[in-house]
């Protein structure tokens, strides 16, 4: 059973498309043990409650200073015997150590087909204001794994949606949430928790 942990720090349809998709069985072997929020306010620590889920909030602004939160947050995760780390959605960049102890155990979902449309501060809306700027025709969202820099590891999986012309970046951000984000990830959930899925210099194969 993969012991799973989910990061989150806003309204969560990240964790709910998780959550549905482990009670619906599209997501096997694994057990949902933690979510994390940054944000007391996040709506996403309601939807754990809601499915039951062990949550908790752990804000920087609680700590004396960034190390100490550091340490806490690593222990946390550490003590709940945690096998993959999940941010779905999660605003904050992980500790160093706890990046380097879970190399390859930590899977972020970015709303832009990476390398287009990211990197440091572009998140959020941001990315969809970017990518309509640049006037692309196709965007989409990328799993991949978390290394030491922004959006930078190991892709995993991606899906393309169409941009259109009278697209915001509200009623893009919410097609590639739809059409993309909540069938990726979980699909990439499902795919690791049954061993499918092999890091090899630095690129991703998927077993079938
Ligand atoms: C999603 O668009 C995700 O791609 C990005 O942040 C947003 C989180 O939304 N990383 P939610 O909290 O899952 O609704």
């Amino acid at each position: 059973m993969l012991k799973t942990a989910i990061m989150v720090s806003g309204g969560g349809t990240n964790l709910q498309a998780i959550i549905d998709a482990v009670e619906s069985g599209k997501i096997t072997n694994t057990e949902l043990s933690l979510v994390v929020s940054n944000n007391p306010n996040a709506k996403a620590l309601e939807r754990a409650d809601k499915a039951g889920i062990r949550n908790l909030c752990l804000s920087p602004k609680s700590y004396s200073n960034r190390e100490e939160f550091d340490r806490v947050f690593t222990k946390t995760i550490m003590d709940a015997g945690i096998d993959l780390i999940v941010l779905a959605g999660f605003m904050m960049l992980l500790p160093k150590e706890l990046v380097q102890a879970f190399q390859n155990r930590i899977i972020n979902i970015h709303p832009a087909l990476i390398p287009s449309f990211c990197g440091h501060g572009a998140y959020g809306l941001h990315v969809h204001e970017m990518a309509l700027e640049k006037g692309v025709k196709v965007s989409g969202a990328t799993v991949h794994f978390v290394d030491e820099v922004y959006d930078n590891g190991p892709i995993v999986m991606q899906k393309a949606v169409e941009v259109h012309q009278e697209d915001t970046p509200e009623t893009l951000q919410k097609r590639i949430m739809e059409q993309a984000e909540w069938i990726i990830l979980p699909k990439t959930i499902d795919l690791i928790a049954n061993g499918k899925v092999h890091v090899e210099n630095g690129k991703v194969r998927i077993s079938d």
